[in-house]
């Protein structure tokens, strides 16, 4: 049989766009400071920009040019440099990376070689070449690594380096606030989706009771109304972890906010401005996200509440890829891909609305949810350990959906994120649950 889908030309084109957009982003986020900007440590959570740079050129001449192909190293020296477990971010400075210029020709030297490579490749016969998984895997690690890039640009102090427009203001809301996902078992993950990675496999049954769930995403002022009652002075809404943690580091509001007399403000790319009310609240770890449900009489959703919020489609008793159904996302479903520069006000995108009317699961920003990373039943780490088994466990929280700094190709109703509890640089953001049944 064949899908058309799945045709060769269809995949090498695929795989050529994708891989041809992460590099236009990659270049838009190196070249948009100068050289002093690139090579400098602007926190110690992050890698100096031209470290991600050089490591996005490694990882595609190491999988795609050595690994598919069977070509012999390049540079063998500079392995060691980019190996995310060799040495963590706060050292990456004190290496001895390649200088901007050479960073960008090794990565355009490698690029040059992979198009070459797409030319000849036959899309079957190995798990890392069937459907283009390589190319795919590939173009999804670079666009991760540019939001990883933007991380570092909004954590950077000094004038704007990026713009983008606004999002369009948001239609009115008349909708519910929440809404009743029956209880039932559901489809979770994928083993079909081509370009899905490890983590996000295999498919499997998933009995999920009854739940209610924001229909957008907590805002800016309902986040504020959790501050001025008191919400970070008040121990009765926090996890012991989460209460020494804020305590210990003075947190009193999202990264990135100041307060102004009566007013909140938040510097976002360069530019100081005032939180604006309508849009969902962004910065704000694991612990907060929690504190603030709490507070508000409810929960964080469970992973797998969130993906049957995101997925299940009540009339065909199936799991779509999207809340929209199964087209790639569009600019009319989701705030993805770095179009803007900050999530859209609540409510926006009906057309990217789930069945069940729940809206901007996918994009603006990325959602915490309760549950722990783990593997999903018959899970199995391809094509290395590194991108997800080794990070397994009950120290990392799952966040889910996509923000406006995540590129489609890295997005999907099945794609996992996960990062430690304490983590806020990141886009990230949330929405809240509660179990039908409760008061
Ligand atoms: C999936 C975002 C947690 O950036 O640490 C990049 C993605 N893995 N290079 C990360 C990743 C290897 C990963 N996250
Ligand atoms: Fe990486």
């Amino acid at each position: 049989m064949t899908d058309p889908a799945h045709d060769a030309d269809t995949l090498r084109e695929r795989a050529l766009t994708t891989l041809t957009t992460a590099r236009a982003r990659t270049t838009l986020l190196t070249s948009c400071v100068e050289d002093p900007d690139l090579t400098a440590q602007h926190s110690p959570l992050m890698s100096p920009l031209v470290w991600d740079l050089a490591h996005i050129g490694n990882q595609e001449e190491q999988w795609l040019l050595r690994t598919v192909a069977g070509r012999e190293a390049m540079r063998p020296e500079i392995d060691g440099i980019y190996d995310a477990f060799e040495h963590p971010r706060a050292a990456r400075p004190t290496l001895p990376l390649l200088p901007p210029t050479e960073a960008r020709h090794y990565a355009s030297e490698v690029r040059g070689r992979v198009l070459d490579l797409l030319e000849s490749t036959a899309f079957h016969g190995t798990r890392l070449t069937e459907a283009a998984f390589a190319f795919g895997m590939i173009a999804q690690h670079e666009q991760q690594h540019d939001e990883t890039m933007l991380i570092t640009h909004q954590l950077r102090r000094g004038p704007q380096a990026l713009t983008a427009p606004d999002p369009e203001p948001a239609p009115l809301l008349t909708g519910p606030s929440e809404v009743l996902v029956p209880g039932g078992p559901f489809t979770m993950g994928t083993s079909t989706e081509p370009w899905a990675l490890d983590n996000e496999r295999p498919a499997h049954r998933r009995e999920v009771p009854p739940f209610y769930i924001d229909t957008t995403p907590v805002t800016n002022a309902a986040y504020k109304a959790f501050i001025e009652d008191g919400g970070y002075d008040d121990d009765r809404w926090w996890t012991p972890e989460g209460w020494a943690h804020i305590r210990g580091n003075s947190i009193h509001a999202p990264l990135f906010w100041r307060r102004d007399g009566k007013q909140w403000l938040r510097r976002r790319f360069g530019v100081t401005e005032v939180v604006p009310p309508d849009e969902p609240v962004l910065h704000v770890c694991w612990y907060e996200a929690d504190a603030y449900a709490r507070w508000a009489g409810r929960r964080l959703p469970t992973e797998a509440e969130w993906e049957k919020a995101a997925r299940h489609d009540p009339a065909g008793n199936r799991s779509m890829r999207y809340p929209w159904g199964d087209d790639d996302p569009g600019p009319e479903h989701a705030n993805l891909g770095q179009r803007h520069l900050r999530p859209a006000p609540a409510g926006s995108y009906p057309e990217g609305e789930s069945p069940l009317g729940v809206r901007q699961l996918i994009g603006d920003v990325w959602e915490w949810t309760a549950s722990d990373f783990l593997p999903y039943p018959g899970f199995q780490a391809f094509p290395y350990k590194e991108y997800s088994e080794v990070f397994f466990g009950p120290e990392y929280k799952v966040l889910r959906g996509g923000a406006f700094a995540v590129d489609a190709v890295a997005c999907r109703g099945t794609f996992r994120n996960w990062d430690y509890p304490i983590r806020r640089q990141i886009f990230s953001g949330f929405r809240t649950a509660r179990s039908a049944g409760d008061a």
